[in-house]
């Protein structure tokens, strides 16, 4: 009987493991964790996702791309942007001229970015950081996108209004919520497609419009409320915000970000990474 209770107990954990590393990705147990399983599997990423550059283009590339076009020089934010989809999708389309900064917690996900990117490396930066405190003033996007990360933070609605502060009035934010089966257990990460609405419409959101897109993902776009102000790239120095004191006027030393108020350094990495986490 006691070999029935040990393969019981052993099958629960299995189940256990198995909902917390592989559905919910780490989710639960913290940002590092999560940052540490997308380090592991960065160099599989995109083969797991057999990306197809036409769909891509189609739902993506394109359609962000028109949402820009009266926008001379759109100032993008990819947040969660791990091997650089989204930024390789947007700068693809020959009518977008602007800049892409993509921001990530797992390093190596960003070192695929960095190679993945590099026909793009003039239009994109990258930033090793949590999306949690993202490292900009308010209003400064045209755009601020997030694509499958949401679900991954501690507290997806913190991080939407964080996204949100960054977007200029007027500006698009174009996010995933998870659906489908496996969206029912990640509970307090996902959201139902009223509800999810309705949390945008709570920050200061309109033309919210959900769009099906994937079995486990809609695509949802919003527009930021307000009279649309400015515009356009700004010098990444100029908009950079310090991980540590959270001012402004960071002062760039060659291979480095420095903070004109605490002396914070961020390193800029021989491939070209931001890096505002602590290695
Ligand atoms: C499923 S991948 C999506 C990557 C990319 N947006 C795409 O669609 O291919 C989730 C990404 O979110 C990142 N991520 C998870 N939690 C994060 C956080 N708190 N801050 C920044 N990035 C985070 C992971 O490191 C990973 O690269």
């Amino acid at each position: 009987m006691l070999w029935l209770w040990i393969l019981l107990a052993l099958l629960l954990l299995a189940a256990i493991l198995y909902w917390q590393l592989v559905i919910a990705e780490g989710s639960y147990l913290g940002p590092r964790v999560v940052a540490l399983l997308y380090d592991w599997a960065a160099s599989a990423y995109e083969r797991i996702k057999g990306f197809d550059p036409e769909t891509e283009q189609w739902f993506l590339g394109l359609p962000l791309a028109m949402a820009l076009e009266r926008i001379p020089d759109p100032f993008v934010l990819d947040v969660g942007t791990g091997t650089g989809r989204l930024p390789r999708a947007l700068c693809f389309q020959p009518h977008f001229q602007g800049q892409v900064v993509g921001l990530d917690l797992s390093r190596r996900m960003l070192a695929h970015a960095v190679h993945l990117l590099h026909p793009y490396a003039d239009r994109v930066t990258l930033i090793w950081q949590d999306a949690r405190f993202l490292p900009f003033p308010d209003d400064t996007f045209d755009a601020v996108t997030s694509l499958e990360m949401l679900e991954f933070t501690p507290n997806p609605r913190a991080v939407l209004r964080e996204m949100v502060r960054v977007l200029r009035p007027g500006g698009i934010l174009l996010v995933t919520n998870r659906v489908g089966r496996d969206a029912l257990l990640l509970p307090g990460r996902a959201f139902s497609r009223q509800k999810f609405a309705a949390l945008l419409d709570e920050l200061p959101l309109e033309d919210i419009r959900t769009q099906y897109w994937q079995v486990d993902y809609d695509l949802v776009w919003a527009r930021k409320r307000g009279r649309p102000v400015g515009g356009g790239v700004r010098p990444l120095a100029e908009v950079l915000r310090c991980p540590d004191c959270g001012q402004t006027g960071m002062v760039e030393t060659g291979r480095a970000y420095r903070c004109g108020h605490c002396g914070r350094v961020c390193p800029v990495a021989p491939d070209g990474v931001v890096e505002m986490v602590r290695g």
